[in-house]
């Protein structure tokens, strides 16, 4: 059964459950634009999962009366309809279950709904599994990109937001300079490869066919309803339950961390200013280490963190990936040219983000117990392993999942 998630004809069960997003706070950004009369009926891939559900959250609440918000996923291993369950009142929200992979479902949501604006933020997003499944990459990235494409090209829309990471540059040597978005594609991991492929894709279906497309590269975004399964809310979790923060290599690779609020925010800017044919980096000025980020966890945790040996006593070094950038990082000034701002500084966003996972990460997408183990895949499993991991087997309990109430079923 797959607790995470509010079944129609499964309810008494959840009951419990049902109630854990009726108790949490309503999360979304702070940005509020004059709503466009081109924009009615927006379709956000990937709805279910972490960004675009407070994307989704965001944008059904602050353009209520002017925006009608389909979110449309799989409710795939990582994905709850808790996510959106506040939302399901709303006049202006539906929820489509639906695969981008899959031409029929993608094509009937676009005309049932009319839509004219597409945000597609569903993909495949663990760098870790990527190692072990890169097909499940490419399938869902390049090539439910593609399909998406297709089916947006026959039907029309606005506006075509393409949602792709700052992982597509690669890595960025410590005193090397932050990255433009005309810097050179040079992905280092399948993910990363299977997200600048996917952009390979929009570039030239924007250039053959006009697809008025806009591409979006984010530093990483971190914050509640996150799937435990990426380092904050894994860590956070483990800490939680008294167990030792599995650390990838030596602790001294960094990335730059971005509150979800502002990234919401920073969607919400591309959608109402953003030109079409252009690239927006959404970047950070926070740039952590993985050892000063267990540091900062343990002590949210009020765990002595003052000298290395105290931070080390709960870190178990597990092996690296393959590979793994040292840092990335981008220049984001263009989209700041826009408007945007970073207003969540680490520390409060990690401090709102420690306090929802306390409260709510052990039962919000039902039993994570299996997600907290060491990581990374090291490249060298078996595809039948891979095939029989946890992830598999929630995302083939998820296969039976259908719609919430009051949503539009796929056939
Ligand atoms: N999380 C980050 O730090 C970060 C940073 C930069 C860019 N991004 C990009 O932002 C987007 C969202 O990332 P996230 O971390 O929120 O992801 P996530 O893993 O939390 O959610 C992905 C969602 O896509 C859905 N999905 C997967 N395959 C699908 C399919 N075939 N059809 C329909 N839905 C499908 C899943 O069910 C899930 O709800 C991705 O495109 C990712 O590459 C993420």
């Amino acid at each position: 059964m797959f607790a995470g998630n509010v079944l129609a004809d499964d309810a008494p069960a959840l009951k419990d459950h049902a109630s854990i997003w009726e108790d949490a706070p309503f999360l979304q950004g702070s940005t509020r634009f004059e709503p466009q009369s081109e924009i009615n009926n927006i379709m956000i891939t990937g709805g279910a999962g972490f960004i675009a559900s407070w994307v989704v959250r965001h944008l059904t609440k602050t353009y209520h009366g002017h925006y009608n918000i389909i979110s449309f996923d799989k409710l795939d291993y990582c994905a709850t309809l808790n996510n959106t369950a506040q939302l399901d009142k709303e006049p202006n929200f539906t929820f489509y279950k639906g695969d981008i992979t899959r031409h029929e479902d993608v094509m009937d949501c676009l005309r049932k709904h009319d839509i004219d604006t597409v945000m597609h933020f569903a993909a495949q997003t663990h760098v870790d599994l990527s190692f072990g499944n890169s097909n499940d990459f490419t399938n869902t990235n390049v090539v439910g990109t593609h399909v998406l494409l297709e089916c947006v090209k026959s039907h029309g829309v606005q506006k075509f937001i393409h949602v792709s990471t700052d992982e597509v540059y690669g890595e960025v040597k410590d005193d090397g300079k932050d990255l433009l978005e005309d810097a050179l594609l040079l992905p280092t991991n399948p993910y990363a490869a299977s997200k600048a492929a996917a952009e390979m894709y929009v570039e030239a279906y924007r250039k053959s066919f006009q697809i008025p497309a806009i591409v979006v590269r984010s530093n990483n975004v971190y914050g509640p309803h996150q799937f435990p399964e990426k380092v904050i809310p894994k860590f956070s979790m483990l800490l939680q339950r008294n167990q030792q923060l599995s650390l990838h290599g030596d602790g001294t690779h960094t990335r730059r961390y971005l509150y979800a609020g502002d990234a919401a925010d920073a969607f919400d800017t591309i959608l109402h200013k953003g030109r079409v044919g252009h690239i927006y980096n959404v970047g950070s000025s926070d740039e952590i280490s993985n050892f000063t980020l267990c540091s900062m966890l343990l002590g949210e945790f009020g765990i002595s963190n003052e000298t290395k040996d105290e931070v080390y006593k709960h870190v178990v070094h597990c092996e690296d990936r393959p590979f793994n950038d040292h840092r990335y990082a981008v220049d984001g000034s263009k989209l700041k040219q826009l408007g945007w701002q970073q207003k969540t500084p680490f520390k409060e966003g990690l401090r709102i983000t420690v306090d929802w996972y306390r409260k709510y990460g052990g039962t919000w997408w039902g039993d994570i117990s299996d997600r907290l183990t060491p990581f990374p895949t090291n490249g060298k499993r078996e595809f039948d392993e891979v095939n029989a991991s946890p992830d598999v087997k929630r995302r083939k309990e998820n296969e039976h999942m259908d719609s919430v109430p009051g949503a539009v079923k796929v056939g």
